[in-house]
């Protein structure tokens, strides 16, 4: 207070304050829109840079010199001198299933002999051995489980994430892990965005009858509808089929839910056109989306939000063709798709390294395919994603020289420091 009174040319206050950045890159420019083509080249870029917030918002962001001329700090301001480092917005990994109980590395060394993830499944494994250890627990046992992954994701630089349901496969279960997920979003410092996920497999009650089961799914849509923002299916050949999918997505859109897909992760099964034609928020996975679903999307501005950790982790011969949904002027976002069974790696940095080496997305892309787009990606893109004035404060501080080493550092966590809403967490 006194500090205005005194000086009143600078009319900004804050209570956080971050200088010295070797570089901050703001993301900045595409709250509006996700950014396409040469816009992903652009990261924003302020060398020597600084930052200020107050109350969670940042209220002030250029030449680490322009500081102390226009902002002003309130009593007992936190000040972090970065010394040189990486500051860009927290990771928005906009695509996980992180609420769940067991473990599965038994189905690793399995895949390592031979079988394939879809074999595992179909007898009676994979998700459906997730589902089975997950059943019956309350959601506070499972907000506990998933405390621990969440710690991760915040220690990796994540800051907003994306939680599917979809281990529960009844409405009992479903709602456990959803409520799990409100409590987690009152109880740590992670945002969580919780989407509906019922047609994840076929719940085992149901074995032999698909279409009661896709029913039983639309049946559960207006009691989960409080818990979840958005409702996907696992579109797939062999789980559930374009037309289940639409069905189960028209009557979710009916009842105010933002669709997402799994499409065409596995083999091309038309779900790019799909979401394309429901004109999802995003389409993700898209491994073997067919240049007509690419098109599709590029036209209808439907994210596609890739996950080349499953490609790695799966062993799969290709990756999504990212470059030729680029130059179809698709928007993608990049999210690590954090689950038991396909990707059990809560690592955002790591991701990017494997965009930029299997999908050949070059590193500016990537950054803003793991920050602005994926806000874009759940509808967010106002609140986070760039270092924007009055966005939230929400900073990954990197102890690296320059951006180029994010992902050129691979496999060892690099982040130095975390600010969510403007507090060091
Ligand atoms: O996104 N594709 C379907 N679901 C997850 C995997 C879930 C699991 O294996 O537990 C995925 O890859
Ligand atoms: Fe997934």
């Amino acid at each position: 207070m006194e500090q205005t009174m005194i000086d009143r040319t600078k009319e900004i206050e804050a209570d956080l304050v971050i200088t010295h950045c070797g570089q901050i890159l703001t993301m900045a420019g595409a709250t509006e829109r996700p950014k396409t083509g040469a816009q992903m080249d652009d990261l924003g870029l302020i060398p020597g840079g600084a930052l200020a917030a107050r109350e969670g918002r940042i209220v002030w962001v250029g030449k680490a010199e322009g500081l102390e001329s226009s902002v002003s700090l309130v009593e007992g301001a936190r000040v972090i001198d970065a010394q040189g480092r990486v500051a860009l917005p927290g990771f928005v990994d906009s695509h996980t299933h992180a609420v769940f109980a067991g473990s599965r590395e038994g189905e690793l060394a399995a895949r390592i002999r031979g079988k394939t993830y879809l074999e595992i499944l179909q007898e009676g494994g994979g998700i459906l051995s997730t589902v089975r250890a997950t059943r019956g627990r309350s959601p506070e046992e499972l907000a506990e489980v998933s405390r621990g992954y969440l710690d991760n994701m915040l220690r990796h630089g994540t800051t907003t994430v994306e939680v599917k349901s979809g281990y529960g496969l009844d409405l009992e279960s479903e709602l456990a892990i959803l409520q799990a997920v409100e409590i987690l979003n009152r109880t740590h410092p992670l945002d969580l965005i919780p989407t509906f996920l019922g047609a994840h497999a076929l719940a085992p009650e149901y074995a032999g009858d698909q279409a009661g089961y896709v029913e039983a799914v639309i049946r559960m849509l207006h009691q989960v509808k409080g818990f979840a923002r958005y409702c996907d299916v696992f579109c797939e050949e062999g789980v559930f089929s374009v037309e289940e999918s639409r069905r189960i997505l028209l009557e979710a859109r009916r009842q105010g839910f933002g669709i997402k897909l799994h499409a065409d992760e596995l083999r091309p099964t038309g779900g790019a056109e799909l979401a394309a034609e429901l004109g999802a928020t995003s389409a993700d996975h898209l491994d073997h989306a067919s240049p007509q679903g690419m098109r599709a999307l590029a036209e209808k501005g439907v994210v596609g939000v890739l996950l080349p950790g499953v490609s790695f982790f799966l062993m799969a011969p290709t990756y999504a063709p990212a470059r030729q949904m680029l130059e179809a002027g698709m928007a993608i976002a990049l999210a690590t798709d954090f689950n038991p069974g396909s990707c059990p790696c809560e690592n955002m940095a790591l991701i990017l390294t494997l965009a930029c080496l299997q999908l050949k997305m070059t590193i500016e892309q990537a950054l803003n395919a793991a920050t602005i787009n994926g806000a874009h990606a759940l509808g967010l893109a106002l609140e986070v994603g760039s270092l924007e004035v009055g966005k939230a404060a929400d900073v990954v501080l990197f102890d690296l020289p320059s951006y180029q080493a994010i992902p050129y550092r691979f496999g060892v966590n690099h982040v130095w420091r975390v600010i969510k809403k403007g507090k060091e967490v």
